[in-house]
């Protein structure tokens, strides 16, 4: 079997780099190298004397050290450290199912999250977040579709694209079920650390079973996508080694500039955390007043964490309107076809400075409706 299409990828390589405005970036604000090293004193001259030649395979002993700093009980021989949060998806996947293994994966997703496994001949179920239910994931449901051959529950916490974020108690129980029933629980944390009420953040799964797999990266909450720096950090040893062993054919080693940039951006990570909230929370205020304004046309469970939300439009079809949308006014939205959704909702970005800009062009479009 071979991978299909990566259908969001492909959407948004049409129109990443030629659109006037992103409305549906899943990333936070980035910044330039000039202005991360500016966060700490000292660093512009370090970086200068980055040594380029191959580095420690499992990200080099500072960085994973600080990685550490997320958790509480992950020491740096836990942390592997990867070119992405996308190659952990790989080589995860690989390292850990083989053909016919039963895996069970929170949808609508990131479309890796399912499709790798399904490359690898697995037997995928979906665990369905409902929008009914608040995009929420029913631990009930999980219960009836767990087999005794389950290998590995995927989910994805703050959740891309709805922004649902797990109740602590469904979580608890989430993890104690990963122990009882011994499978792996791989979860996708990378937007963790941009919950809009801090107290509502969970703790990292790695921290609570051998049986769990965190996954994070410098994408997303701390809006520097171009380190391509991911990690996973787990307790188990067996995942670890495996996947070490399968990065050997996939990238040996991380980028030596980036893993210097990504230690500054994770030791300077409350700065850049308030930076992007803030610009989330500013964000929600105009998308709300949109949403009140227009609300004959669109509905949506308001998200509770992470960069994204998954509004629907009541009227036309979705695909129509985001093509339209994008060829007449330059404003980007992806439309939920792409995570397989067939609800007429559409991926909103709200992690991006230009959001108020961007909205305006999208209400001068639906005046001309
Ligand atoms: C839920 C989720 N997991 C993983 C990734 C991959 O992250 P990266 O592009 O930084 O490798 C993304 C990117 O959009 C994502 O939304």
């Amino acid at each position: 079997m071979t991978l299909p299409p990566f259908k969001l990828e492909r959407y948004f390589a049409k129109y990443e780099f030629n659109t006037d405005f992103l409305l549906c970036s899943s990333d936070c604000e980035a910044m330039s190298i000039a202005d991360l090293l500016a966060l700490e004193s000292g660093a512009a001259e370090k970086f200068q004397s980055t040594w380029l030649g191959y580095t420690e395979s499992q990200g080099s002993p500072s960085l994973r050290k600080e990685i550490c700093n997320l958790y509480t009980s992950i020491q740096p021989e836990n942390v592997l450290v990867h070119t992405g949060a996308e190659e952990a998806i790989y080589l995860f996947m690989h390292a850990m199912l083989k053909e016919n293994d039963h895996v069970i994966v929170h949808a609508p997703h990131y479309q890796s999250l399912s499709e790798v496994a399904k490359e690898v001949g697995c037997d995928v179920n979906f665990w369905l977040a409902r929008e009914e239910n608040n995009w929420a994931l029913d631990i009930q449901e999980l219960r009836r579709l767990l087999r005794p051959d389950t290998r590995a529950v995927i989910i994805n916490t703050p959740h891309n694209p709805t922004g649902y974020l797990m109740q602590k108690s469904d979580f608890v129980e989430l993890n104690r079920m990963a122990v009882e029933n011994d499978f792996l629980l791989f979860c996708d944390e990378v937007y963790r650390e941009s919950e809009f009420d801090m107290t509502d953040r969970l703790p990292a799964a790695c921290d609570m079973s051998d049986n769990a797999i965190s996954l994070g990266v410098t994408s997303k909450t701390y809006g520097l996508a171009g380190l391509r720096i991911g990690w996973i950090a787990t307790r188990n040893k067996d995942v670890y080694r495996l996947m070490a062993s399968l990065k050997d054919y996939t990238t040996i080693c991380n980028s030596a500039p980036s893993e210097f940039l990504a230690e500054v951006a994770l030791r300077n990570r409350q700065k850049l955390i308030d930076r992007n909230l803030g610009i989330i929370k500013h964000n929600l205020t105009v998308v709300d007043d949109l949403f009140t304004r227009y609300s004959s046309l669109f509905t949506w469970i308001r998200p509770r964490a992470g960069s994204m939300g998954f509004p629907k439009l009541l009227k036309g079809d979705i695909e129509d309107f985001c093509d339209d949308l994008v060829r007449k006014a330059g404003v980007l939205l992806l439309p939920g076809t792409m995570y397989d959704d067939l609800g007429n909702h559409f991926r909103l970005g709200l992690g991006r400075k230009n959001l108020p800009q961007a909205v305006e062009r999208l209400e001068r479009y639906l005046k001309t409706k």
